[in-house]
């Protein structure tokens, strides 16, 4: 790890940013390398720029989209139980932190937390959203780091309080995040995360579990067409950024839940025959041909902990939301990953 830059001149509340310089994305080379496979594929990593990011958003406030408002849900539920987990003066670590309400929540239920870190590979996105929290916490310890989680991470190396390192560190990884990687990178990134964590310390994450067909493919093709926009809104970065011509009206969404892999495929499926290039590079695409953009993976209790286990993280406690099941798990080193 390089050396931190503390920046306590800076104005926004934050007791440090430091910009851990993840390596630069090469969109282009990215690009061309998904179109060029037998099974084209877009890396999802590019759906959030500005309208993505809104439209995101907008995907968590559908009515079909039920993850973001019940884990939300659970989360108030299990407050009491989480604070008498976390004890008190826990040093909260967010990889991947967003603007959500869903840390607020933590934060709130927590006893007296002695500080809070927010990761994300866009430095300007976390931080802004952690000064956002720094003005609604001003007595807690904030600090924000442009950083990729897989890098690795030393946390006793960062810039904080004696206090706030003497806190159990409690890893927060919500939204069911995790579904979204291959099962080999999910296990892979637990392993990361387990790796930030010493006996007593927990990973706070949350996994949504399998359910009927309808409910899932409807979660992720709403009535409005927010997720097929979202999914869109690619094609038209690519246009633009790439000097594209994708003809998006060529292309229809699709979400397929796939029993055997146990997850919700998405793609964009070729209405005709089309010829476009991108990037200078010319591509076919042929009616019906797919293009892959993302998978969420569902759960259940037994498969989640399974994987857990295999990255050297033993379940201490799992709770389970009444409606649409939606599940959250605390979890702590035990030995070492296999
Ligand atoms: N992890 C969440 C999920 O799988 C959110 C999410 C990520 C998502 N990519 C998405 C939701 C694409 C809809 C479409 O549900």
């Amino acid at each position: 790890m390089t050396e931190p830059r503390k920046m306590p001149s800076q104005t926004g509340g934050l007791s440090f940013f430091e910009d851990m310089h993840p390596p630069a994305a090469d969109f282009r080379a990215d690009i061309l390398a998904g179109l060029s496979k037998p099974q084209k594929a877009l890396p999802p990593k590019y759906y959030y720029d500005e309208e993505g990011s809104r439209l995101f958003d907008a995907i968590t406030e559908q009515p079909e989209y039920y993850v973001t408002g019940t884990e939300l849900e659970l989360m108030r539920t299990i407050g009491p139980e989480l604070r008498e987990l976390a004890g008190e003066g826990a040093l909260v670590l967010e990889p991947g932190a967003g603007s959500s309400v869903k840390i607020r929540t933590l934060l709130d239920a927590l006893d007296s937390p002695s500080a809070y870190v927010g990761m994300d590979i866009s430095g300007d996105h976390v931080r802004s959203a952690c000064e956002a929290l720094a003005a609604d916490y001003p007595s807690l310890e904030i600090g924000a780091l442009c950083h990729d989680f897989t890098q690795s991470l030393d946390v006793a190396a960062l810039p904080l309080s004696a206090k706030a390192h003497a806190g159990r560190r409690l890893v927060f990884f919500p939204g069911s995040t995790i579904g979204n990687f291959e099962l080999i990178d999910a296990l892979a990134l637990l392993k990361t995360l387990r790796g930030w964590l010493r006996e007593g310390d927990a990973l706070l994450i949350g996994a949504d579990m399998r359910k009927a067909s309808e409910a899932l493919e409807a979660a992720y093709d709403d009535e409005a067409g927010v997720t097929a926009a979202f999914n869109l809104n690619l094609i038209a970065r690519i246009n633009r950024e790439l000097d594209g011509d994708i003809d998006a009206d060529g292309l229809q969404y699709r979400a397929l839940w796939n029993p055997y892999r146990s997850r919700v495929e998405m793609y964009l499926v070729a209405r005709r025959d089309m010829h476009f290039t991108v990037g200078g590079e010319r591509f076919v695409i042929r009616k019906d041909e797919t293009i892959h953009m993302e998978n969420s993976h569902k759960f259940t209790l037994e498969t989640f902990q399974d994987l857990a286990a295999k990255a050297g993280l033993r379940s201490r406690k799992a709770w389970v939301s009444a409606r649409e099941p939606f599940s959250i798990h605390w979890l702590e080193p035990a030995g070492e990953a296999c």
